[in-house]
């Protein structure tokens, strides 16, 4: 089939090519069959080739260098433990807030869920993948199931509670998405009620000369730009504008890959909404740190300087492992508090990042193997080592614009479960789907306990059994005493049960 003349390369496009050190794709437009022409050449005019140069200079020719907060300190944070000496406060207020929030309609949860989930190896959305510990159900079940939950506990008969879900999938994963709730009956939530939305995309680089890579003949490589893109991606699809007209206040932000997230916390939103060093902008919650090398970003802050007192977090990889071991006098980590990408930020917060003039976050640079197409020889190629620069924002870096900010402790064990890596045939990977079940089992062993369950355990103390606590039954210890749901008074040995 002959080329549309509207598939052929103006000569403005082929000098804006030439400019921006991309003329490989005027060669791959030349080469490409006639009938994907038209198609390449979409995605050529789409790309931004005025900021190509300055990214290939910053992110991929060079590397950014990271400027450390000036005198960097840990963060202060609410401990977990609200009668701590170190810093009490008033566990109950905050609760007693956050749930009139919650029963006022005025919080919606969403989900980032755009990532590609390649350390996993998943074919499909990772939102999709089985779960639950006896049940298998994928954790956008579980997430359906927390969301449940919450209007169960928040709403009553006369005042019936329906809390808006906003999904956020990449272009790469969007319909799959959209299918699996559809097929799904949406777990048992409305329709009306789940709002899904594609985020941005960035070509993916060539780590050695800036060129964008091709992932096929007729298509540019590209990634999501990173959860850090939600927080345009909320305004450009109208996600804001949807959640104003419903009434929401704060969002309640999470990770598709941690099905024990309490996601909904009435305290958390407490704090983020009254807490008096907080701006109600951007909150984030925190677990202490498993060991000084343990991989988490670090709330620190600046102890002098402008931005003295400002929070923010800190790439493990950022900070000097100098830092990362120093001790306080009883022995434990100074910078303790790791972050488990866990946030409420105000509808507000994020309509006015959307509106300052030239608001973006700064890219992050990752290295990554990429396969497609070579852009000298156009043959197939699956690289053995990285040969791409993938660019992406994150989302805690508009903490840095936020006037302050507060940080929550939670305990690992009840809240962070995140399932990263593939399991490993002869050992429990760290953040895998088996250490993620085991997470559940011990979790479930421990708040069931807690109001009067026996357990069976091991003489090494594990649960000798398998639970799965669905977080529309309980989705922190707290609730476990009011549930509506029957519990047993003992578990027996070697049994699998859900709950
Ligand atoms: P990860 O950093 O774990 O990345 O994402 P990933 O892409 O899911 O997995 P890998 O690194 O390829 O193995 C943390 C969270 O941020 C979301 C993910 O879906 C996950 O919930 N995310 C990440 C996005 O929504 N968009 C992105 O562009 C990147």
């Amino acid at each position: 089939m002959p080329a549309t003349p509207s598939a052929q390369l103006s000569p403005d496009l082929a000098a804006r090519l030439q400019h921006a050190g991309q003329q490989h794709l005027a060669r791959a437009l030349e080469r490409v069959p006639p009938a994907d022409r038209a198609h390449l050449l979409r995605q050529i005019k789409a790309l931004d080739l005025e900021c190509l140069p300055a990214l290939v200079r910053d992110y991929v020719k060079s590397k950014p260098a990271f400027a450390l907060p000036e005198a960097v300190e840990p963060a202060p944070y609410y401990p977990r433990d609200s009668s701590s000496p170190r810093r009490p406060w008033d566990e109950q207020h905050f609760r007693a807030l956050g749930e009139n929030l919650l029963r006022s309609g005025k919080v919606a949860a969403f989900v980032v869920a755009g990532g590609q989930g390649s350390r996993l190896g998943f074919e499909g959305p990772k939102g999709c993948y089985p779960a639950g510990a006896v049940t298998g159900k994928p954790l956008f079940h579980v997430f359906a199931d927390a969301i449940l939950g919450a209007q169960d506990r928040y709403g009553s008969a006369a005042n019936r509670l329906t809390i808006p879900w906003y999904i956020m999938t990449s272009p790469l994963n969007h319909d799959a998405t959209v299918s699996f709730f559809e097929t799904n009956h949406f777990f048992g939530l409305q329709r009306d009620q789940v709002m899904f939305f594609p985020q941005g995309v960035m070509p993916s680089l060539c780590i050695s000369t800036g060129r964008v890579l091709l992932a096929s003949p007729r298509e540019i490589a590209t990634n999501p730009d990173g959860h850090g893109g939600s927080l345009t991606a909320l305004h450009a699809s109208g996600a804001l504008a949807d959640m104003q007209r419903r009434g929401i206040s704060d969002i309640s932000y999470f990770q598709v890959d941690n099905p024990v997230v309490n996601l909904l916390d009435p305290v958390f939103l407490g704090l983020h909404s009254a807490a008096p060093d907080s701006s109600a902008q951007m909150s984030s919650k925190m677990v202490a740190k498993a060991s000084a090398s343990e991989k988490v970003g670090l709330f620190c802050a600046a102890g002098a300087g402008p931005r003295k007192g400002k929070i923010e977090i800190v790439e493990y990889s950022d900070l000097p492992m100098s830092y990362q071991q120093q001790t306080n006098p009883d022995g434990s980590l100074k910078f303790n508090a790791g972050s488990i990408a866990v946030h409420i930020i105000s509808v507000a917060f994020v309509k006015q990042l959307n509106t300052d003039d030239g608001f973006s976050l700064p890219y992050h640079r990752a290295e990554k193997k990429i396969p497609g197409i070579d852009l000298d020889t156009f043959e197939p190629i699956t690289p053995a080592a990285s040969n791409g620069v993938k660019l992406e924002r994150f989302v805690f870096d508009a903490l840095q614009m936020v006037d302050k900010s507060i940080v929550y402790e939670t305990d690992r064990t009840d809240e962070f479960a995140p399932i990263k890596n593939a399991d490993e045939p002869h050992a429990v990977a760290s953040d895998s789907p088996t250490s993620c079940r085991l997470i559940q089992t011990r979790r479930a062993a421990r708040w069931l306990e807690h109001v009067g369950v026996a357990i069976p355990r091991s003489p090494a103390g594990d649960p000798d059994c398998i639970i799965e606590l669905s977080p529309r039954t309980a989705s922190c210890a707290h609730d476990l005493a009011s549930t509506h749901v029957k519990l047993p008074k003992a578990i027996d040995r070697g049994a699998r049960i859900a709950l």
